[in-house]
């Protein structure tokens, strides 16, 4: 057969073969839609591959942007953005060449393309990005650019002081109850030098009201976190919030690290349930420091978790912070752990570390553990979760020593000597309610499903009810004009709401 025969032969099978296969045999099946669903995934894929990036336009939300006139680690007239973006903007989303354009009060603008970080690591459509770059001398407007469109978008300045030279970045809160946990927090970084940052986005108002309470005393900045919404939907976008990594926790680490970048000393990434006491040194700070002077090559120190038994008490008058952590009831193994950092040394983190810290310079601490307050026994003595036990022992070896945890519980004594303290308390909880159904939402949603899924607590049935009032975060939703190839999406006036409810 001659080459040419050859050819024609060939090109006519490939022709029959797509037709048959786009025109004939989808009407045959019967799950066709399926089929050409795939047969579409199919030729994006290809196309890909073939020609470099998709052609389809992707949206982006704008969590925070910040502008630094003075940045240790950033530079001079610094901008860094924390925002969503779609993975598959990109092939490679670090490589995307973001248009910005900084103008100050004497009309003078730059053009910059801003480094692009990504902190996120399961199989999510939305992914945790910080993008930064130096931009002008006292800019007061940022515009995104793209071809012939421009958008401006809000920047707001970093924190000029710290409460605290070791702030405590809490991951954000949902449908929060368990206020007892947050009691036990917050006494015990008071005590130890540390200033915690919580982000809710839903919490009990009476847990809300308490809180307030301990903002006023400086223990803690409450600070908004935000449900993703588009104020103008692209049909074709996935649903951000269901499709972004544990609610977007590496976006609250990374937020709350640019907001103290230059001013705390050290900076931990932890859950609320999560604290950590010093052993060996009086504060956070020694107990920190120390272990950057024996280890000058390390930029971040991970703490490993593990679970103390704990049981819930009903009132604020009744919980007593040595009986409830100077006993040796541990869990029998450790879970992996978060991080402490120099703000210095990160421009952007993750849920447990930083993907831009090498392994070598990343070390896993040893001589001390945060205590988890995972599964509290509740206050009628009845495990709330039954399933998936943890099984626990006497470590002798691991117990905290009582001097340690007295000043502790002398500080929470003296708050609650206040009578608006007193007002507050009366009106929490005795008991959990929403806990145990958030708890095993979550197992039942990731623990339990496979590993390839997108991890988080969207879709939780979550009945209300008219005597647990919650909080809830809401803002003004604003969309940028469609952009390509990338919409950018932001909120303006973050305010706390009574009206939206209990949900995540
Ligand atoms: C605006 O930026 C230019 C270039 O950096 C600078 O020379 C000028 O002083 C700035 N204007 C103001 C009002 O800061
Ligand atoms: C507990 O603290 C006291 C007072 O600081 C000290 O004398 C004692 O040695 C400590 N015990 C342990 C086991 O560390
Ligand atoms: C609580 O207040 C009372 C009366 O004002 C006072 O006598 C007591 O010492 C206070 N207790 C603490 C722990 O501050
Ligand atoms: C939102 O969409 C509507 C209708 O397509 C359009 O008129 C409006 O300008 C859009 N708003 C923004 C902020 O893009």
């Amino acid at each position: 057969m001659e080459l040419k025969t050859m050819k024609i032969i060939c090109f006519t099978v490939i022709c029959t073969l797509y037709l048959l296969s786009f025109f004939i045999v989808p009407p045959i099946f019967e799950d066709a839609d399926q089929y050409l669903i795939q047969y579409d995934s199919f030729k994006r894929a290809l196309a890909e591959k073939v020609f470099g990036d998709p052609l389809t336009n992707t949206d982006a939300y704008i969590v925070n942007t910040y502008y630094y006139p003075k940045s240790k680690s950033l530079g001079e007239n610094a901008l860094a953005m924390v925002l969503l973006m779609n993975r598959n903007t990109m092939r490679d989303i670090t490589k995307y060449k973001m248009q910005l354009v900084a103008t100050n009060g004497s009309g003078d603008s730059v053009k910059v393309t801003p480094k692009i970080l990504k902190e996120a690591y399961a199989n999510c459509a939305y992914i945790n990005i910080v993008a930064h770059a130096q931009g002008i001398e006292n800019m007061n407007k940022l515009e995104i650019v793209e071809g012939e469109t421009r958008m401006e978008i809000p920047f707001r300045s970093p924190r000029t002081s710290a409460p605290a030279p070791v702030i405590i970045c809490i991951s954000p809160q949902f449908v929060a109850e368990q206020w007892q946990i947050f009691v036990s927090h917050a006494h015990i970084a008071h005590v130890y030098g540390g200033h915690l940052h919580l982000y809710v986005t839903s919490i009990l108002e009476s847990y809300f009201d308490l809180v307030k309470e301990y903002e006023k005393l400086g223990y803690v900045t409450l600070d908004f976190w935000m449900r993703y919404k588009f104020q103008n939907s692209t049909l074709d976008s996935p649903e951000p919030n269901s499709n972004v990594e544990w609610r977007n926790q590496a976006g609250a680490t990374t937020d709350c690290l640019l907001q103290y970048k230059e001013v705390a000393s050290f900076i931990t990434f932890v859950d609320l349930d999560d604290v950590l006491v010093p052993r060996g040194f009086d504060s956070y700070f020694d107990e920190f420091s120390s272990l950057y002077y024996f280890y000058p090559n390390i930029l971040t120190f991970q703490y490993p978790k593990r679970e103390i038994m704990l049981h819930n008490k009903p009132t604020i008058h009744d919980i007593n912070l040595v009986e409830q952590f100077s006993h040796p009831w541990f869990g029998t193994y450790e879970d992996t752990g978060k991080i402490v950092a120099r703000p210095i040394d990160l421009n952007s983190m993750w849920i447990h570390r930083s993907f831009y810290v090498p392994d070598k310079k990343f070390h896993v601490v040893n001589h001390n553990f945060l205590l988890h307050m995972q599964r509290p026994v509740d206050t009628n003595g009845q495990d709330p979760i039954t399933y998936e036990m943890r099984s626990f022992a006497i470590f002798k070896n691991l117990k905290l020593n009582e001097s340690v945890l007295e000043p502790v519980q002398r500080n929470l004594e003296r708050v609650l000597n206040s009578t608006s303290f007193q007002k507050v308390a009366s009106q929490l909880p005795t008991h959990a309610y929403y806990f145990p159904i958030m708890y095993r939402c979550y197992y039942e949603k990731y623990y339990k499903s496979l590993d390839n899924t997108c991890p988080n607590g969207e879709g939780c049935l979550i009945p209300q009810r008219s005597d647990f009032p919650c909080i809830h975060s809401d803002a003004d939703y604003k969309s940028g004009p469609l952009m390509t190839p990338v919409t950018f999406h932001y909120h303006e006036n973050p305010r706390w709401s009574k009206d939206i409810g209990c949900y995540t």
